[in-house]
């Protein structure tokens, strides 16, 4: 494998790393952890929470894209295995549901915040939580399928 390669796939599996074990610590740890708070206290934290993790993870994203695009590029482009291309569409897919997450929900959460209306971010939360959670499965099965990728 050329240095270029090893970068590049170093780069990638790093921003992975980051993106999906971010999600992971999120959900299974941070969330029940902070269950039983009060929403006042809560959400706020939420807010703080997402706005540093979000920034992460467009920063992984773009490493991502680019690092895998590269190395899309050199395992054959368009002719490359069934298992590069379903990691590719997969990620994009997953890439879309964050900038859902980012644009579109996590808005509501800092309006919320801002108006104290309490019930409008629990429920933006919760939004979050799910497709945080099909994410994670989407990771995943990424993960797996980037693996198989070596035996074809
Ligand atoms: C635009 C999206 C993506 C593209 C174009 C892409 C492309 C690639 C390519 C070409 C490789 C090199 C395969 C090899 O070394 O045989 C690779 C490796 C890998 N990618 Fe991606 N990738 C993308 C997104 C993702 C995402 C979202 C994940 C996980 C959540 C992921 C996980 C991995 C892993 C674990 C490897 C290492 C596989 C191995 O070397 O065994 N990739 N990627």
């Amino acid at each position: 494998m050329n240095k270029a390669i090893e970068l590049a796939l170093f780069l990638h599996l790093l921003a992975v790393a980051v993106w999906v074990g971010g999600m992971v610590f999120a959900h299974f740890c941070l969330r029940p952890a902070i269950a039983d708070l009060s929403p006042q206290l809560r959400l706020p934290l939420w807010e703080s929470v997402f706005g540093r993790f979000f920034n992460w993870v467009a920063a992984a994203v773009l490493v991502i894209l680019l690092t895998g695009g590269f190395l899309l590029m050199q395992f054959g482009g368009g002719h490359a295995t069934w298992p590069l291309h379903a990691m590719a569409g997969i990620g994009i897919v997953m890439m879309l549901i964050f900038g859902h997450i980012r644009f579109a929900v996590f808005p509501r959460i800092r309006r919320a915040v801002q108006a104290q209306k309490w019930p409008d971010g629990a429920q933006a939360v919760g939004t979050i939580r799910r497709l945080v959670l099909v994410n994670i499965v989407l990771g995943v099965v990424t993960i797996g399928v980037a693996v198989l990728s070596r035996g074809f």
